[in-house]
């Protein structure tokens, strides 16, 4: 009886937070005149890739989550470089240009999402059109810049994926070392990095892990390249 009691708390719980994450992405969406609150499943995304098979379905992150998202990460914002790995129509990219980000760069599998994304930015005042740039590729082709970056994904692919990607940013990052620090938001697949020595786990302070522990319903880590 107290097991079904608990359960049903948690099932309340997390309908709850569904519902404001929803209200708070739309209140974004319309502040910002784009379209980002929506979910959409891989096989409607017209995506032509042998990686769709480990492609996760198009959701975006809540927006009020995000600044305590990148606690871990040195600033100033200014001197760093955003990249979202599977940015979809590029509610992240908003959120970082928000934050001051000297550059923000989405990257997306869907040529349908990429056309959303630019959509969004032309929808935009001048200063956030030059500072995003939206890449159409599969994350594992993608080149990471050596500039000093914040690399965000939220469960964009399945391990198969994760671990090249993980390859990537390591020699990203090698000659001269640039500082990366990893935010993987849903991160079922964080142990290709935490086993990984290139990269070395960074903790969250306590207020913003305990405000992600009640209302970031899929968790979130937070990674350095040593
Ligand atoms: C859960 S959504 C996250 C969207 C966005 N990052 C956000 O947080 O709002 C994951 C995205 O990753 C994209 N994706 C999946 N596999 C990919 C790949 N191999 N390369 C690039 N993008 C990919 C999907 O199309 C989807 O848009």
């Amino acid at each position: 009886m107290q097991f079904q009691q608990s359960n049903l708390f948690e099932r309340a719980h997390k309908f709850s937070i569904r519902r404001l994450d929803y209200a708070f992405g739309r209140l974004y969406d319309s502040r910002k005149s784009i379209r980002t609150e929506f979910v959409q499943h891989p096989d409607e995304l017209e995506i032509n890739s042998p990686n769709i098979e480990h492609a996760v379905e198009y959701q975006p992150t809540p927006s009020f989550l995000f600044r305590s998202m990148l606690a871990p990460v040195e600033g100033p914002f200014s001197d760093l470089t955003f990249i979202d790995l599977g940015c979809g129509p590029g509610r992240t990219l908003f959120l970082a240009q928000d934050l001051g980000f000297k550059r923000c760069v989405g990257v997306e599998l869907s040529p349908l999402l990429c056309r959303a994304a630019e959509e969004n930015i032309s929808n935009s005042p001048a200063a956030t059109r030059e500072a995003i740039e939206i890449v159409q590729a599969d994350a594992t082709n993608f080149s990471i810049p050596n500039d000093d970056c914040v690399i965000f994904m939220f469960e964009p692919f399945e391990q198969e994926v994760m671990k090249q990607v993980a390859q990537n940013i390591i020699s990203s990052s090698s000659k001269p070392r640039s500082r990366a620090t990893i935010i993987y938001y849903h991160p079922s697949s964080d142990w290709i990095f935490a086993n990984n020595d290139a990269f070395q786990r960074l903790r969250y302070p306590a207020w913003q892990k305990s405000f992600l522990a009640a209302f970031a319903e899929h968790g979130v880590s937070a990674f350095a390249i040593r």
